[in-house]
């Protein structure tokens, strides 16, 4: 109970003060901006609505609308105001400058924490006061597990380091992934792969402009990948029927991207009406493909079933994730299926380039532009000597 006083501006309210000060704003507003399901508010905030409706007789505008205040508030935080746009700049800059010192001081033999020392040594060296969310520092088949952040590891020779990390600076978050070999040198699978996941990256980007809608950024990168996983011989089908099926998603399952902002997974509707909403000058987003081939999986059984993912997230929602899935696992029993095993030198691979992008009036700004993305530029930065001693 002390907690919530402090979301006060004056901390030293007591819990009694903070009820009188919530009447006394209470008492002449007919519409109380209040997000319901904040813990032990809303009994709070409920019973003084009760408490006011006899405030009406009395001439009062009482509350009779209890509204969110979430989408006014997250439809602002969506578009950056100039003085924001410097302070997320800068948190890229930091970030991209971190990054390039991991990448100059993994080599085989140290520890996943000990690249991360380096990295979060430059976000903190620089002003950052915290991370803007947990560091990932991916060796070999760990870069397969999506949200890997023990960050435990011996590095060994041969590996890739996926690094997904990004410093707060002005209470906003950079978000950057670079993924690289830890001899700085890539193999020929490694590098086929960071090939065709970095021609989905700069197709994603490239779709990230004004009057494009959101949706055109992954259905971008989406088509290639899908597109290189073909031609890698990793799919049963050709291009479009992967597609129309969704089968790439055995090795890209999440999605290219989200809002970024003060929260790395920022506020802001997707969709509005149903629709992919259309981008904006100001809004600041990832463009993050990745392929991920999972070490141990010799096999995969495909369904030859077309489907689409808006009808499946509007399952989920009107009966819940367990009849969806019920839903979806009747209609894969009825389908054909098809085995198929891809090259075995890909497994064990896992590669994301992720980078951060303003809308701007024509295209996009790249706010993490800088940091070494070609195979050239990362086999050059992991070339140069570190900055800070290693072990
Ligand atoms: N680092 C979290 C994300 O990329 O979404
Ligand atoms: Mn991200
Ligand atoms: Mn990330």
């Amino acid at each position: 109970e002390g907690a919530i006083a402090t979301y006060g501006a004056d901390a030293a309210y007591t819990i009694d003060r903070l009820d009188d000060k919530l009447r006394e704003y209470m008492v002449d507003r007919p519409v109380v901006f209040y997000r319901l399901g904040s813990g032990s508010f809303d009994g709070r905030v409920t019973r003084l609505v009760a408490e006011l409706r006899g405030a009406r007789a009395r001439g009062h505008a009482a509350p009779v609308r209890v509204e969110d205040p979430g989408p006014i508030l997250h439809e602002l935080r969506l578009r950056r105001s100039p003085a924001e746009r410097e302070r997320h700049r800068r948190a890229c800059e930091i970030s991209r400058d971190a990054h390039i010192e991991a990448m100059r001081y993994a080599r085989p033999g140290i520890y996943e924490y000990q690249v991360q020392a380096a990295l979060e040594y430059v976000f903190r060296v620089n002003g950052s006061p915290r991370n803007g969310y947990p560091s990932i520092v991916a060796s070999g088949p760990n870069a397969c597990i999506l949200h890997y952040n023990e960050n435990t590891r011996r590095m060994e020779d041969g590996d890739l380091l996926l690094i997904d990390a990004g410093c707060e600076w002005g209470y906003h978050s950079a978000d950057i992934t670079r993924t690289f070999p830890v001899n700085g040198r890539f193999t020929a699978a490694q590098r086929a792969v960071y090939e065709i996941v970095l021609k989905a990256q700069l197709a994603g980007i490239a779709a990230a402009r004004p009057g494009n809608r959101y949706e055109a950024i992954h259905a971008a990168a989406r088509r290639v990948l899908a597109e290189g996983l073909v031609a890698l011989g990793a799919l049963p089908r050709g291009l479009e029927e992967s597609l129309a099926m969704h089968h790439y998603r055995e090795f890209y399952m999440h999605g290219t991207g989200h809002w970024l902002g003060m929260d790395v997974h920022d506020v802001g509707d997707y969709k509005i009406d149903r629709a992919s909403r259309v981008l904006e000058p100001g809004m600041v987003l990832t463009v993050e493909p990745g392929l991920y081939f999972d070490p141990e999986r010799e096999t995969v059984t495909y369904h030859l079933r077309e489907y689409s993912e808006d009808e499946m997230w509007e399952r989920r929602l009107r009966y819940g994730a367990a009849a969806a899935k019920r839903m979806d696992d009747e209609e894969k029993a009825k389908a054909p299926t098809v085995v198929h095993g891809g090259p075995r030198a890909l497994r064990g691979i896992g590669i994301r380039i992720e980078d951060d992008v303003l809308i701007t009036a024509n295209g996009c700004d790249v706010l993490t532009a800088g940091t070494p993305k070609t195979v050239d530029e990362v086999e050059r930065a992991c070339a140069e000597a570190p900055r800070l001693p290693r072990p």
